[in-house]
């Protein structure tokens, strides 16, 4: 399909971000990279013979702004993220900053999903929502010949070597499957990009040979460890509790951020041992090595800093941004009487150098490294759980993200799970895609932006008509459509109970509607095949003890079905003082058509998904995060 573009004044003023580094390089010459918009664009553009870079640029622009219809960002998308990668409409190549990806890791362990009860306790329902086994599937040895005929030679060639060495088994499974998408996020990410893979060390140290290939072994730039967790009992073995996170950038002019995090109370403790009345400080050095003929080499208050190998290095910063001085024409001693006119110079006994006074909360903290342990793992109870086993905490991709990106720029996280690092992106002012296999990860991400921003995110992939939920219904994967359809009414899950109350239960809806604030139940059934009377009655039997029992049905439901929910009666509400049919009939086709249950109004009172806390985007970039 031809497309075509054109360039409005408005999306000009939001070209900055898309602008070749190589202009950016003459425009920073002349002081305006920090600028927006058309004014220091055209100002660079008067300056030199960069026609290309010019067209280069408005070509990748025209492939990454959403307005032009060709990219979108702020958008889920449902699906196998191999495919969803390759699709040039969705991902033209060079058009996204930072990707961060948490696959499921190979470590043979089939992840529940724990959901809230209502009221906060966590119920035993548990659901697979996918296992992270990766087994040698026709699948994979498809992936691994399409890998090894047309993936870049280098990558065919490890490929390939590995193969031999581990054979058809599933550590290979993960490592083909995982190399065709690392192939795809390298071809969708910027020259300015970064990549963050998380894993664990059961297959970190090969996927690293995987993405020296695909990046290059220079693009390397770290092997974070995540302290994940603090106590694990290894038998015969150093307890595991860490984490791999590998980064890679695409090429040498990568986004980076210095960021930092606040002192922790030992080292405030170890290092700020004085303390006056403007607050607790450190020594600082106040000359520095070598003799200076200049200003610098002078004598101030009798002390000759050249008579111990050394001269005056006055902390600007300090003065200018702490103490509000104007610096512009004071000489070196000017400076350093304005420090100790303020009380920033410490002098030690007669005739030694004095020292500088440094503040606590004068510098920004702890430059970040590759070893993290101030971010901890999720507990049970922590607020933001939503009762995703892999969720990660916000934190940590907020450091990520800081570090790495911009605001404005675009990241993708291929597998999104809960979606962490979307809610991260959104609160720090960056646009985001994410991808998720699972429509229980999608309703769960939707349900996470609705709560945590009021975003109503737009999701690509989802059936919108009865063809496309009958195809998903054909799927293998039984669960999916089910969770798609339970998705339309807002209801959570059960999981698969064989035996117990909750038996023959599909999904519920939680909502409070009495004085007593005690959670009632709307169970539902969700039916894609042939559909009977007798699956009314069922419904029936269990909903007895409920409020209301809802079923959704992608076949039309028979008129024997319609009278025997009709016999149910109702269900009254107190707190609303009315009545609503306690047995409901619900087709796919009437739900994609905007109908909906006749329940309770659930605004106030929904309790059915763990509620994600509401965040705040963040105004402006900051430099230091809380711990
Ligand atoms: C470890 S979880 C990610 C957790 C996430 N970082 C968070 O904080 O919630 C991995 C996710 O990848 C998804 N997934 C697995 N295979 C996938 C595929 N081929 N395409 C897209 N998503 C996939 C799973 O459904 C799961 O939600």
């Amino acid at each position: 399909m031809r497309k075509y573009f054109y360039l409005t004044p408005c999306s000009l003023v939001n070209l900055t971000p898309c602008i070749p580094l190589s202009l950016r390089g003459r425009m920073k010459e002349r002081g305006r990279n920090n600028e927006r918009g058309l004014r220091p664009l055209l100002d660079a553009l008067l300056w030199g013979d960069f026609i290309l870079d010019v067209a280069r640029m408005v070509y990748n622009y025209s492939k990454t702004v959403p307005e032009m219809g060709i990219m979108k960002t702020n958008v889920l998308y449902y699906g196998d993220n191999l495919e969803i990668l390759r699709n040039n409409e969705y991902f033209p190549d060079e058009c996204i900053d930072l990707i961060y990806l948490d696959p499921p890791f190979n470590s043979k362990k089939d992840y529940n999903i724990l959901f809230k009860e209502n009221g906060g306790v966590e119920s035993e329902a548990q659901i697979q929502a996918f296992t992270d086994s990766w087994h040698w599937t026709q699948s994979a040895q498809d992936t691994y010949q399409d890998v090894v005929i047309n993936g870049p030679d280098k990558v065919s060639k490890l490929i390939g070597a590995l193969h031999e060495t581990l054979g058809n088994n599933d550590v290979m499974a993960y490592l083909v499957m995982m190399t065709a998408r690392l192939i795809e996020m390298h071809r969708v990410l910027k020259p300015t990009g970064s990549l963050y893979l998380h894993c664990d060390p059961t297959a970190s140290h090969y996927l690293k040979l995987v993405l020296d290939q695909i990046f290059g072994p220079a693009n390397f730039r770290n092997e974070i460890v995540w302290k994940r967790t603090s106590a694990h009992s290894g038998s015969k073995r150093w307890g595991p509790v860490h984490d791999v996170i590998l980064l890679y950038s695409k090429g040498n002019n990568f986004t980076w951020n210095s960021t930092y995090t606040k002192y922790n109370k030992d080292y405030i403790k170890d290092f700020y041992k004085f303390e006056d009345e403007i607050g607790i400080y450190q020594l600082g050095d106040l000359t520095g090595h070598g003799i200076r003929r200049g200003d610098s080499g002078k004598p101030w208050r009798g002390i000759d800093p050249n008579t111990v190998g050394r001269h005056w290095a006055v902390p600007n910063k300090i003065l200018k941004d702490t103490l509000g001085v104007d610096i512009t024409s004071l000489s070196v001693q000017d400076k350093l009487d304005k420090l100790d006119e303020a009380g920033f110079v410490y002098w030690p006994t007669k005739g030694k150098i004095p020292r500088l006074k440094r503040y606590y909360g004068e510098d920004f903290g702890v430059p970040i490294v590759d070893v993290i342990t101030d971010i901890y793992p999720m507990g049970s109870h922590a607020r933001e759980r939503l009762g995703y086993e892999t969720q990660k905490p916000l934190t940590l991709l907020e450091r990520i993200i800081q570090a790495s990106s911009n605001e404005g720029d675009i990241v993708l996280d291929p597998f999104c799970g809960c979606g962490t690092a979307v809610v991260a992106a959104q609160k720090l002012n960056r646009k985001w895609i994410g991808i998720d296999v699972t429509h229980l990860a999608i309703n769960l991400m939707r349900n996470r932006l609705k709560d945590s921003f009021n975003i109503k995110a737009e999701v690509i992939g989802e059936p919108v008509d009865p063809a496309g939920a009958k195809e998903l219904a054909s799927q293998p994967d039984k669960y999916q459509f089910q969770w798609w359809a339970l998705g339309l009414i807002g209801a959570r899950p059960a999981g698969e109970k064989k035996k117990g109350a909750d038996k023959g239960i599909d999904g519920v809806i939680s909502f409070i509607d009495d004085p007593t604030s005690k959670p009632k139940r709307a169970i539902v059934q969700v039916k894609s095949g042939h559909v009977h009377v007798k699956d009314i009655r069922e419904l029936k039997d269990v909903s007895s003890k409920e409020a209301m029992g809802i079923f959704i049905t992608l076949e039309p439901p028979t008129k024997d079905m319609q009278v025997e929910a009709v016999a149910a009666g109702y269900y009254h509400s107190p707190i609303w003082d009315k009545d609503y049919p306690k047995v409901q009939i619900l087709t796919v086709e009437e739900l994609l058509h905007g109908k909906t249950a006749d329940m309770p109004p659930l605004t106030q009172t929904n309790v059915t998904f763990a509620k994600a806390q509401k965040i705040k985007s963040k105004e402006g970039e900051q430099p230091s995060l809380e711990l």
